[in-house]
């Protein structure tokens, strides 16, 4: 009978794909030694590759593209909305100091994410890096952890598009908006929610929605719309920074660094506005989602990612540098900062409508690829065996992963619709802190135990300087959030452990192959691009 059972299995399982099911106890093993052993499992990069050759996507993206693609995902509500909240709560004018201390922290992570992409041309992202460097654990560990960075960042962009919403309405046609039924219903404030008077936000949730029920369908997101959006995005932040800097004060720079007051401002404050303003650069890690459709992976992915970041960290530093010189900063913690601190000027209403419209258009480019990007992880990581099934299958008829779609946009509406953009955007950005320091600890150790693969780009001065600083700065500016944020952070991850030992632990791939008989098709990525 057992015999039986065992010629079920070995006929049953991809014997390719997953050499050596773990689940067998070697003779003579030590319970302790063979459960670490299934922790530690990874998935060598040959797998992951013969994997990713079952992909039905067409490679068709080039370098441009994959810039617009990381542009798109860089730009909105970090730099339409947390610039001023940063500047006024913690680094005052010295907020420019902050974007250039994330942007050095986003760029080392950037080396990072571009030689493991052009190592591992597959999507997934950070997760499958971490799976074929640090094995499962850690793997599932980053995968809960990028639901921080896609689905609670979407959130945190629904929120600020609330914000400019409301904006428009009011300098379009002179309506404000109710913020009863438009602003957030609660606030963290000394350690505990406070209410605001508010009762939910609308219109955050209905474009969680509306962008959920198109991902369902699968109304493709086509390299030209999101070319355009782009292009719109970077005009306007382009023409607030031409068409504002003549009216900027220098007083409004003075003093640069406000003296220290309750542990904000100062040189912590330029350190915590960091840490506040790096949700700006998270996006350029999309690209790598995009590699299954690249022409030329190896080459294109980092030229995207590194691209991307370059153009944004230069409008970002100079959009702060005129936002903070246009008025005082105490004035700017409003939740549409870029348009607000043009309102005192006469003859800038046409200037701030378009500024609105532009973060409206701009900021639904970047909630629709992060609420692209999470369903794809859940997808990954089903097909991993890490998630149930369900989530790794598609619909029918439109080709998407529509469960695990609506799964992101229903949680992702809850959260737009209560929480503040201040506590989700924190959350997202230690999740993604986190990421970084996982990839740039990859890069060392793929160094170490594969390095003779071939990459298509290397990290400049070797495998210590920038990923051991890049990692350096993650934990730095994790570790000097606020204590509520670390919990959070840590609450987080403690789920995640439990879910992992309830379920991804017993039905890995992995480790447990006879439990996954056939490795199912690829994801339908729903980025159209067929039109390049
Ligand atoms: N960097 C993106 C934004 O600022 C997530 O909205």
């Amino acid at each position: 009978m057992a015999d039986k059972e065992q010629d079920k299995v070995a006929v049953t399982y991809d014997a390719e794909a997953v050499p050596e099911p773990m689940t067998v106890r070697r003779p003579e093993e030590h319970v302790v030694k063979y459960f670490f052993r299934k922790l530690v499992a990874r998935k060598s990069i040959e797998q992951i590759l013969r994997d990713g050759e079952k992909s039905q996507m067409k490679r068709t993206l080039g370098a441009l593209d994959l810039v617009f693609i990381g542009v798109g995902c860089i730009i909105g509500g970090g730099i339409f909305v947390l610039t001023g909240v940063a500047a006024a709560q913690h680094a005052g004018p010295a907020v420019i100091v902050s974007f250039i201390i994330a942007g050095v922290c986003a760029c080392f992570a950037a080396f990072s994410y571009s030689e493991l992409a052009s190592m591992v041309p597959i999507s997934g992202s950070a997760y499958t890096y971490t799976y074929s460097t640090m094995g499962e654990l850690m793997a599932w560990i980053i995968g809960w952890d990028l639901i921080l960075e896609y689905l609670v960042g979407a959130a945190t962009v629904a929120v600020s598009w609330s914000s400019y919403l409301s904006a428009l309405f009011k300098d379009a046609f002179n309506v404000t908006l109710d913020p009863k039924t438009t602003g957030t219903p609660v606030i963290w404030e000394n350690d505990s929610f406070v209410t605001t008077g508010n009762i939910i936000n609308i219109p955050a949730i209905l474009i969680v929605l509306i962008l959920t029920a198109v991902l369902v369908v699968g109304v493709r997101e086509s390299a030209t719309v999101n070319a355009v959006m782009v292009v719109i995005k970077v005009l306007v932040v382009l023409l607030f920074i031409f068409a504002s800097c003549n009216k900027v004060d220098p007083d409004n720079y003075k003093p640069f660094v406000p003296p220290a007051k309750d542990g904000e401002f100062g040189a912590l404050g330029i350190i915590r506005g960091a840490k506040q303003v790096f949700f700006a650069y998270i996006g350029f890690d999309a690209v790598s989602t995009a590699a299954q459709e690249t022409k030329n992976p190896k080459r294109d992915l980092p030229i995207g990612i590194i691209g991307s970041l370059a153009i944004c960290t230069s409008l970002y530093i100079a959009t702060s540098a005129v936002l903070v010189g246009l008025r005082p900063y105490q004035e700017l913690n409003v939740a549409h900062p870029i348009s607000y601190a043009l309102e005192t000027f006469p003859n800038t209403r046409w200037l701030r409508i378009i500024i609105d419209l532009g973060a409206v258009a701009g900021l639904m480019s970047v909630m629709l690829i992060l609420m692209m990007g999470q369903p794809r992880i859940f997808y990954t990581m089903s097909r991993d065996g890490m998630l149930p099934g369900l989530l790794g299958r598609l619909h029918p008829r439109f080709k998407t992963p529509w469960v695990p779609t609506l799964i992101t946009g229903a949680c992702c509406a809850v959260l737009a619709g209560f929480l503040p953009v201040d506590l989700l955007g924190d959350m997202t950005s230690v999740g993604t802190l986190l990421a970084f320091f996982l990839v740039n600890a990859g890069v060392i150790i793929l160094r170490w135990t594969d390095p003779d693969a071939p990459r298509g780009f290397r990290v400049p001065l070797g495998p210590y300087v920038f990923p051991v600083l890049g990692g350096v700065i993650s934990i730095a500016l994790i570790v000097l959030s606020d204590v509520s944020t670390i919990y959070r952070l840590l609450g987080w991850l403690g789920i995640g452990l439990i879910i992992y030992f309830i379920y991804g632990f017993r039905h890995s791939r992995i480790n447990h192959p006879e439990r996954h008989p056939v490795i199912p098709e690829e994801v339908d990525n729903g980025l159209d691009t067929s039109e390049n």
